[in-house]
């Protein structure tokens, strides 16, 4: 297919049809007086449909097959409908929410993740996913927290090409693979107070060394789409800001795919105030670089005009259409318009038993301990007691699980029963406390709803809600036995009031379709747990922002100095800081060392130390490397993550872990934007969490 060829032969009309993307419904409703809503909301005519180039969601193959027919059939030019979803932690099978996966420190489950998502929601017709989500977040009131990969930007990016690998795998032609749309491009995540949809202010410095890294991540590991964000960037929305992305997105990141708005983000940008009519914000975005409006029909009933009154030019118009029909292409859609949508496959695939299993040791890795006073793990014998609103409740696939089955979900009830000695089961109302006391173990399965977090849905109160705190601490009151805490929530709790009354902390997030078997299997200690935070978890809601790379100030904090930076009535820590998880192993960090105390630019440093598994049991250990630079043209954060690995261990094992450290790793942007990195001192800190770390050393050369 020439698509050059193709480009020529299409009228104006049908170029500006091929930047527009609307609901599936459209095509798919019976009578015309419901497509009328819609169509007339949208202010569009029913031929216009005929012109659009994507499809917004879709619910399976047979609904794709008849979308595509249907547009087919009547389209002129016969160029396929795209469909794009939001395929953000599974599409049938659903594992943990990202902020959990991410916890697993394991690159390749992340991989996995998304390569099976691919193949489930490719044969339902899907080509393109709103996914990975790569937002830097560090204020939990954010609903949207819960998708995301944290608060470090090295992981950020170091996630997000892992889970492009696995959605596009060997390439997007290919019938299971989908391509990858890593959203929300910028800096969605500083939403101010965590309200979501706020408005963000940040330094193009603050962007360039933090908030670029996980897009960075994306687009070098070859994401098709990158989604614009909701909010302003220096005043101008991102869905219209030349700056970001032309400078940034296709400049400084060399970015050449396509640019997709997110959801009525362009004529959004009226409400903003930037703009103050359709008209406006249309031309707007095509001189930004805007290929596809999501949801609005701002470029089809404009853009005609704009180019007879000189606002664009055609010739921008087409290269917009290039680059949707290049991704097309990319797609096999003008070899095959129904590519990976498959009826019979849907049946055996989607939510398939293997597809199941990963689903479990995923969830088993997602799981963090946070806390473990000589309660877990429990043998099958004990007699457990498990109350809570989480006891008989299957919805634990957590937002954007829209497709997911829940109701085929297990309950923490339905596999206690099959794997424990479960004595008494309660949803939390009318306590039996006669039954309770006859327990040896209380198991409290607590935490948010799902809508709790998710997309508009932040909090300015992160306590544990539905008065679970009176709850927990009314059966503490009433009860000697020990009390473990299972936690299902979207973002990180202040969970300081009931921290001191429980034994054990298991933060399940949310972990999907095999969620409540991988919580019985972690807690009867047939699998260790080893994952660990990847955001921090406050002490209050006044402490935030509290992330783990804060920089040095002029007044760091000091125990005994009354002017420095801290609080009259808190301690400044976090009550759980980044990188934290415990196992039922203990783990001893030794002899730590690097190959020399002084590094030229192009050589490297092997940095070692010595882990010792000093436990009966095998277990999996997150080692975690980072830097402080401590002079630089700007001030820099005094640690940063540059480099972690997971190693399993034997029993009693030791094992000396190597990392390599270049100029690469001690980078950073100054304040004219420029890579660089000087002559000085560093210190590298290694250990299991950005606070417990042993710390040495090093002179760096620039001189080569
Ligand atoms: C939503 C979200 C975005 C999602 C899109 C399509 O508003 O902001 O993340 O991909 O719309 O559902």
């Amino acid at each position: 297919m020439d698509l050059n060829v193709l480009l020529k032969t299409l009228s104006l009309d049908e170029k500006i049809g091929q930047l527009m993307m609307v609901p599936p419904h459209l095509f798919i409703q019976s009578s015309d007086t419901e497509l009328m809503g819609p169509l007339k909301a949208l202010g569009i005519s029913k031929a216009d449909i005929f012109k659009t180039g994507s499809i917004l969601g879709i619910g399976s193959a047979q609904e794709m097959i008849d979308v595509q027919t249907i547009y087919l059939e009547s389209s002129r030019h016969k160029i396929p409908l795209i469909f794009m979803a939001d395929i953000i932690h599974g599409y049938e099978t659903i594992f943990p929410v990202p902020l959990g996966l991410a916890s697993s420190f394991n690159e390749d489950l992340l991989e996995m993740v998304a390569q099976i998502s691919a193949v489930e929601a490719s044969t339902a017709g899907i080509q393109v996913t709103f996914a990975p989500m790569v937002d830097l977040v560090r204020d939990p009131r954010w609903g949207r927290v819960v998708e995301s990969f944290g608060e470090d930007s090295y992981l950020a990016k170091r996630f997000a090409a892992a889970q492009v690998r696995g959605y596009q795998g060997d390439g997007v032609d290919k019938p299971e693979n989908i391509a990858a749309c890593v959203k929300h491009f910028a800096a969605y995540g500083l939403s101010e107070a965590g309200k979501d949809y706020n408005t963000v202010d940040l330094s193009r410095l603050n962007l360039f060394q933090n908030y670029l890294s996980g897009f960075k991540g994306a687009i070098d590991a070859g994401a098709k789409l990158v989604m614009t964000s909701f909010n302003i960037f220096e005043g101008m929305p991102a869905t219209i800001n030349k700056y970001l992305l032309q400078e940034v997105l296709r400049g400084s990141l060399n970015y050449k795919g396509t640019i997709i708005s997110d959801y009525a983000s362009l004529k959004e940008t009226i409400t903003h105030g930037v703009k103050s009519n359709e008209y406006e914000a249309a031309v707007a975005g095509v001189h930004a670089g805007l290929n596809i409006e999501m949801a609005t029909a701002l470029y089809i009933k404009n853009l005609k005009d704009a180019v007879e009154n000189g606002d664009i030019i055609e010739e921008q118009i087409d290269a917009l259409v290039m680059d949707v029909l290049k991704l097309k292409k990319e797609c096999g859609l003008f070899d095959n318009p129904y590519k990976g949508a498959s009826i019979e496959k849907e049946k055996q695939l989607v939510h398939a038993d293997v597809h199941l299993d990963k689903a479990l040791s995923v969830a088993q890795e997602s799981i963090v301990l946070l806390k473990n006073r000589d309660l877990l793990p429990i043998n099958n014998q004990t007699k457990i007691a498990l109350i809570g609103r989480y006891a008989n409740n299957p919805n634990m696939n957590g937002p954007w699980s829209w497709h997911g089955s829940k109701h085929l979900n297990n309950t923490l009830s339905d596999v206690f029963k099959k794997d424990m000695n479960l004595i008494y089961v309660n949803d939390g109302s009318n306590l039996d406390y006669e039954k309770l006391k006859a327990a040896d173990v209380i198991l409290i399965a607590s935490g948010e709803n799902e809508k709790d977090s998710g997309e508009a849905h932040s909090k300015a109160n992160i306590k544990l809600p539905y008065n679970q705190e009176g709850f927990i601490k009314a059966v503490r009151d009433r009860t000697t036995q020990p009390i473990g805490l299972l936690l299902f929530n979207g973002r990180p709790l202040d969970l300081s009031n009931i921290v001191d009354d429980v034994d054990a902390i298991v933060e399940c997030f949310f972990p999907g379709s095999m969620g409540a078997q991988a919580i019985s299997n972690i807690i009867l200690g047939k699998v260790n747990p080893s994952a660990k935070l990847t955001m921090s978890f406050p002490r209050s809601v006044g402490q935030i922002p509290v992330y783990y790379n804060h920089l040095p100030t002029g007044r760091p904090f000091h125990p005994h100095g009354e002017y420095t930076s801290f609080y009259l009535d808190l301690d400044h820590t976090p009550l759980f800081p980044f990188g934290y998880g415990l196992s039922y192993c203990s783990f001893k960090y030794d002899n730590f060392r690097c190959s020399n105390n002084r590094l030229k630019m192009n050589e490297t440093l092997i940095v070692s130390v010595d882990v010792t598994n000093r436990s009966n049991r095998i277990g999996k250990e997150v080692i975690q490397l980072y830097v402080h630079d401590h002079f630089a043209e700007v001030s820099r954060p005094l640690k940063q993550l540059i480099d972690f690995k997971k190693v399993s261990f034997n029993p009693y094992e030791t094992k000396t872990i190597e990392f390599i450290v270049t100029k690469d790793n001690l980078q950073y942007y100054d304040g004219n934007l420029n890579l660089r990195v000087d002559s000085g001192t560093f210190s590298l800190m290694v250990g299991p969490n950005s606070s417990d770390l042993q710390k040495l050393e090093f002179e760096f050369f620039k001189e080569v």
